[in-house]
């Protein structure tokens, strides 16, 4: 009979950590023990802990930031991966200084999505998926970000942008091109 998993009995077999991992100075790891403490079962802190990884490894989890995670939590290098490719405000590749996140679903796709992320293709001259050579922007398509009322909308790091409009868009680029804008990391 295969073992089940349950949250007070996480792993079926050792987590397996490769040698090289990410080292991170007193004040962050302060700042990880103090979201540890507020779970009985460390691996229910990854998302917390998975952000703050991303903010200090330059904006995306490498593969040093996934060997502490999964050291930290006691989990399979798998399990941090399965987490981080679930949700898309988690990067697993490099992303620009400005994160444009596109809603692409239905009231966002109904009330003109599609050309919000033209817009944003034409102006900084990339796609989906894509980073621009200064790395100041990467260019994404998400799933419902839950601001269906404010359709079309983006998120660029956790700030949101709401009935967004071509002319909008333009502003917003405008904006971030002179430092204006906050990147939304926090
Ligand atoms: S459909 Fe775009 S935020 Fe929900």
């Amino acid at each position: 009979m295969s073992q089940q998993f349950t949250p007070n009995n996480p792993l079926p077999q050792e987590a397996k950590v490769p040698p090289k991992m990410a080292v991170f100075p007193p004040e962050v790891e302060a700042e990880i023990e103090r979201h540890l403490a507020k779970y009985p079962v460390k691996r229910s802190a990854i998302l917390p802990l998975m952000f703050i990884v991303q903010r200090e490894r330059g904006g995306y989890l490498d593969p040093p930031g996934v060997a502490y995670l999964a050291d930290r939590l006691g989990v399979r290098i798998t399990d941090i991966w399965e987490v981080a490719t679930f949700y898309s405000m988690i990067n697993t590749e490099p992303v620009g200084r400005y994160h444009f996140q596109i809603c692409r679903t239905l009231s966002c796709k109904i009330l003109g999505a599609g050309k919000i992320t033209e817009q944003c293709t034409k102006r900084l001259g990339i796609k989906p998926g894509e980073t621009n050579d200064d790395g100041t922007f990467s260019l994404s398509e998400v799933e419902c970000l839950g601001s269906c009322g404010t359709a079309p909308m983006m998120q660029i790091g956790f700030d949101y942008y709401e009935n967004l409009t071509t002319e909008k868009v333009d502003e917003l680029i405008e904006k971030c091109k002179s430092g204006e804008l906050s990147n939304g990391v926090r």
